[in-house]
């Protein structure tokens, strides 16, 4: 029998929504023989893999930490079949998140290790932490699983940013039912939006008697994480208040001021109405004369709005710090811990979900029904088509794009390969 290698290198203030709402409530042509070609036409596209069952796979590996543009490159390997409890993945979507750059900068603190199991001449690892991907193979012993299941990987730092994966079945999610998902919803659920849903669930005691009269206030609400929160909230009848950035013209500002709203938000600010002497005032008039408690703060920005969203809390609140956007430190005034009692929080959603695995796919499970319901939109998102013939060059600089503040939507892999 032939023996291969296992792994070939080959306006006005703020806009306001009508602040009235129901309660929802939760809840294989002939070849020279090594490069003998079977087409595979069982999703869109073909997936090529050859005579020995090797599929032709390509990844975006970093073998030291910098810009994506210095340290980023496309890797060709092989994949042999699975075996055992190996299952072979196929990308459908995977989204270039802020910290999967974090990452690659070397400036995030989980560092995924460097190996050479891709053949790569220096030990590597692949970029990207989450993503939908699609079951193209399954080994022997594969239980929870099959051909043309979707799955995401149960934890981050596994690398997603890739064409293919061989990953043993237990660190994977299957997608229970994945009618009326896409592959963009089922690629950001487990960072985003869980991120999102635990801070909003798990930080405050919400008083579910004053339903509909409670707020939360978040900077970056734009994100990702910003856009999750709004929606979440608009299901569990909490009001938001919403702190963007000034686009380049006041149109442009009110546009996304009325995008926000529409997706549920209560109320729209920007950072510099958030900034102004005027803001307390203002707060004053939306929360009922100040009747309304605003009970959590989320902070993506730090800086100075992070201040002012702290100093708008009520007594005993909870400032939770998930984002460092602004890059600058948070700095507190001494009286919200002293006359406040107020409460600063971290929230990771990695280290979260190593803990709570079972929560966590219960978490993603709710957001699922939600997307299903139509009661949760998708983010904008500028597509990134990965193609067998795509240049590593274009996909590096997508990525080195990522930060870039003020994009129309986050960048997203989607892999429409022929190899
Ligand atoms: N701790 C966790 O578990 C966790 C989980 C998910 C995300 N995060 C963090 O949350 C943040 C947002 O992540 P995401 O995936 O939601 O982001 P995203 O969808 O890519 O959006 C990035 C957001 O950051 C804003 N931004 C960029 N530079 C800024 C600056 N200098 N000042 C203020 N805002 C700025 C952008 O505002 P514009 O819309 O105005 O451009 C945009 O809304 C990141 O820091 C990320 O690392 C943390």
């Amino acid at each position: 029998m032939l023996s291969l290698p296992k792994l070939l290198p080959a306006a006005t203030l703020i806009s306001l929504r009508n602040v009235s709402r129901p309660s929802t409530q939760t809840g294989g042509k002939s070849l020279p023989l090594a490069r003998r070609i079977i087409a595979d036409r069982s999703w869109n596209g073909k997936r090529y893999v050859s005579a020995y069952g090797y599929t032709q796979a390509k990844a975006l590996v970093y073998s030291k930490y910098g810009e994506p543009k210095e340290v980023l490159r496309l890797h060709k390997h092989s994949i042999s079949a699975p075996h055992g409890t190996q299952v072979n993945l196929r990308l459908l979507a995977a989204p270039l998140n802020p910290a999967d750059i974090n990452q690659i900068q070397g400036v995030y603190p989980s560092k995924p290790s460097l190996d050479t199991a891709l053949g790569t001449p220096e030990p590597s690892a692949v970029a990207g932490n989450e993503g939908a991907f699609e079951v193209i193979a399954t080994g022997s012993d594969v239980k929870t699983m099959s051909k043309g299941d979707w799955v995401i990987m149960k934890r981050t730092g596994q690398g997603t940013w890739r064409t293919h994966a061989q990953m043993d079945e237990s660190k994977l999610i299957r997608v229970d039912d994945k009618s009326r998902l896409t592959p963009l919803q089922v690629g950001i659920v487990s960072v985003n939006p869980v991120t999102a849903y635990r801070m909003v669930k798990d930080f405050c005691d919400w008083d579910w008697l004053r339903s509909g009269e409670e707020w939360l206030v978040q900077n970056g609400a734009n994100s990702g994480v910003g856009r999750a929160v709004i929606q979440l909230a608009r299901e569990w009848n909490i009001k938001t208040l919403n702190v963007i950035r000034e686009r380049s013209s006041p149109d442009d500002t009110d546009a996304l001021k009325g995008n926000l709203l529409d997706l549920g938000a209560t109320a729209v600010v920007t950072e510099s109405e958030l900034l102004s002497g005027n803001f307390r005032r203002v707060v004053h008039e939306l929360t009922n004369k100040g009747r309304e408690p605003i009970r959590l703060a989320l902070n993506c920005v730090g800086g100075e709005s992070a201040s002012a969203l702290a100093k708008v809390l009520a007594p005993e609140s909870h400032l939770v710090t998930y984002g460092a956007m602004s890059k600058q430190p948070v700095v507190l005034p001494s009286g919200l811990l002293i006359f406040k009692n107020l409460v600063f929080d971290g929230f990771w959603v990695s280290k979260w979900g190593d803990k709570h695995t079972a929560l966590k796919e219960d978490t993603i499970r709710d957001v699922f029904r939600l997307v299903r319901d139509g009661k949760f939109k998708d983010i904008p998102v500028q597509e990134i088509k990965w193609r067998s013939g795509t240049d590593g060059t274009d996909l590096v600089e997508a990525a080195q794009g990522t930060l870039r503040g003020f994009r129309p939507g986050k960048g997203i892999f989607i892999f429409e390969g022929d190899d």
